[in-house]
């Protein structure tokens, strides 16, 4: 009540133009790159970190504590590399306009289904020399008698249009004099200025007016925050990549309105944060349309089969590799599918892949009605197809009959979902056959 007034009187003191003093405290939540990840796989503990759900609880949380605070990201909320991808983006957004972010840089990524795809919900984009209607080139925050100016720079040789052979393309400026000007006039206005941008600490120093910049934020690190380094007048801040944390500053600003002290804390945010219960609607929406999507595909595949597998299934080998099958059935690779199904991701072809058979292959794993003997990791996953080998008793060999073991299950035990996988931990807890 007391810090509402407060507050309040704040805004009052500000909308009727007092003069504002530089000095004081601000709390500043910033993330980084989110990659496309909407929410974490959960196929390890290590791993299992971040996603909207969680983000919004803890921001939920912070803002109760910090009614003052901002919210910041340096953009790259988007991926593109499976065709999930765009649904999985058009929902990252959605969501995140929920958590109602002061400013959103912009990255290439971020582009990658268009200018307007990000457009549509009301975020806070902010590109200093991207030319597009709806994005602004900077945004003046004014909270708790303070003033942040959030700028963002997107790096003109990283156009994917100069990789496409397109030449420089014209709605990226690479001229830094604007942007120079603009922070020099936020600085002067009192606000403390901020700059996102996706180049590494050396490039950025290289190429952006940094004089009047107090804060800069680089490249995302590969999922963990850097430290924060305070270069003269200039604090760098690097936040870590696919959405697992968010960065929580705290900052004194001296009578110059420069940055006098800071603090600095990362918060981590496991299973133990809660889903943010005013979201679930949203996530409820998500899931159906990726199991839609999924059914979709699913059905075009159905009447796509041609009838012949090359795939044969578990049941097959058991007649005659019991001993291998028996020991396979005891692993957690026989109920990965149930594993999926258990936390509801069972329709997404992002996870489906690696958690069956053949999925997406000819052949292979479709859905639960139509392929049920494909679900789980199975000795074809490894093997690789078996068909022609139960075909033959045994005569004619296995598809992956010369694949080195590590090769079979760097297939799946990829850092992103297996983050603690080493080969000679991992094989003794399923080992069968005659080998090692
Ligand atoms: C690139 C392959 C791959 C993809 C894609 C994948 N997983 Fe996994 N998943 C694994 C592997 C490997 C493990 C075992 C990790 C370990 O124990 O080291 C695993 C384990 C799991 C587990 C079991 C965790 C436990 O505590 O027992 C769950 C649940 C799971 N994954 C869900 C998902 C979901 C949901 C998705 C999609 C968002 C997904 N997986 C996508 C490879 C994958
Ligand atoms: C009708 C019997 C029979 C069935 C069914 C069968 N196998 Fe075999 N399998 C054999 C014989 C025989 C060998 C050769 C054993 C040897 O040379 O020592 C063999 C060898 C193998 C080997 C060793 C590498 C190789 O190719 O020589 C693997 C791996 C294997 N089988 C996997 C499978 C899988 C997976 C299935 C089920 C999809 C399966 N087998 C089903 C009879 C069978
Ligand atoms: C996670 C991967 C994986 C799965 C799943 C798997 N295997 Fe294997 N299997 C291996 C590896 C690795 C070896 C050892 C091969 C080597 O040392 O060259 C092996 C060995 C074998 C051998 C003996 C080959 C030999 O010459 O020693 C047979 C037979 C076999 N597996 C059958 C099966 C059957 C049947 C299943 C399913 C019930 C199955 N495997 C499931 C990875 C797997
Ligand atoms: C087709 C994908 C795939 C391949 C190939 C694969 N795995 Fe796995 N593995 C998984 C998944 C998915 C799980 C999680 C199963 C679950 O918990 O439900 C898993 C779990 C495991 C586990 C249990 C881990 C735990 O935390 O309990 C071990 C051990 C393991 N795999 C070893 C291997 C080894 C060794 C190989 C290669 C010889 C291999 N896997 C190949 C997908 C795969």
């Amino acid at each position: 009540m007391k810090q509402q007034l407060i507050a309040w009187l704040m805004g009052f003191v500000l909308s009727t133009g007092v003069a504002w003093a530089g000095a004081g405290e601000m709390t500043i939540i910033y993330s980084g790159n989110t990659d496309g990840e909407l929410e974490p796989c959960g196929c390890s503990e290590e791993g299992n970190l971040g996603g909207i759900l969680r983000r919004a609880t803890t921001i939920d949380k912070l803002r109760r504590r910090h009614p003052d605070l901002f919210l910041v990201s340096s953009g790259g909320l988007l991926a593109s590399i499976s065709p999930q991808d765009r649904l999985t983006g058009e929902y990252i957004l959605k969501g995140l306009a929920q958590v109602s972010y002061d400013a959103l840089g912009v990255q290439w990524q971020d582009l990658a289904y268009g200018d307007e795809f990000i457009l549509h919900d009301g975020l806070h984009w902010v590109s200093s020399n991207h030319r597009h209607a709806g994005v602004a080139k900077e945004r003046l925050i004014r909270r708790g008698g303070q003033l942040l100016a959030f700028f963002s720079w997107l790096d003109p040789d990283k156009d994917p249009a100069i990789a496409m052979g397109e030449g420089r393309p014209v709605s990226v400026s690479g001229d830094t004099a604007e942007l120079a000007q603009s922070l020099k006039a936020a600085q002067a206005s009192g606000a403390l200025t901020m700059l996102a941008t996706s180049l590494p600490l050396a490039q950025a120093r290289e190429q952006l007016p940094l004089e009047q910049v107090d804060i800069l934020v680089i490249e995302s690190a590969y999922e963990e925050y850097g430290e924060p380094q305070k270069i003269g007048n200039l604090l760098v801040l690097q936040p870590g990549s696919r959405g697992m944390r968010l960065g929580h500053l705290t900052l004194e600003r001296g009578t110059d309105g420069r940055i006098a002290a800071f603090r600095h804390e990362v918060i981590k945010m496991p299973k133990s944060v809660e889903d943010a219960e005013r979201l679930l609607p949203w996530y409820k929406e998500y899931n159906a349309k990726v199991k839609e999507t999924y059914l979709v595909r699913a059905a075009q595949r159905r009447a796509a089969e041609s009838g012949d597998s090359p795939y044969a299934g578990e049941e097959a080998c058991a007649t005659c590799h019991a001993d291998e099958h028996d020991i396979w059935w005891d692993t957690p690779h026989a109920g990965a599918y149930d594993k999926l199904e258990d936390v509801n991701k069972a329709y997404d072809p992002n996870c489906v892949g690696c958690h069956t058979v053949g999925y997406d292959q000819p052949g292979g794993f479709i859905d639960m009605d139509t392929t049920p003997q494909f679900a789980g990791v199975q000795c074809e996953n490894c093997h690789g197809a078996a068909r022609e080998h139960v075909k033959s008793a045994g005569s004619r060999p296995v598809a992956n009959a010369h694949w080195e073991p590590q090769q079979m299950c760097a297939q799946c035990h990829v850092q992103k979902h297996s983050p603690t996988f080493n080969f000679d931990r991992y094989w003794p807890r399923i080992r069968h056959g005659l080998a090692k």
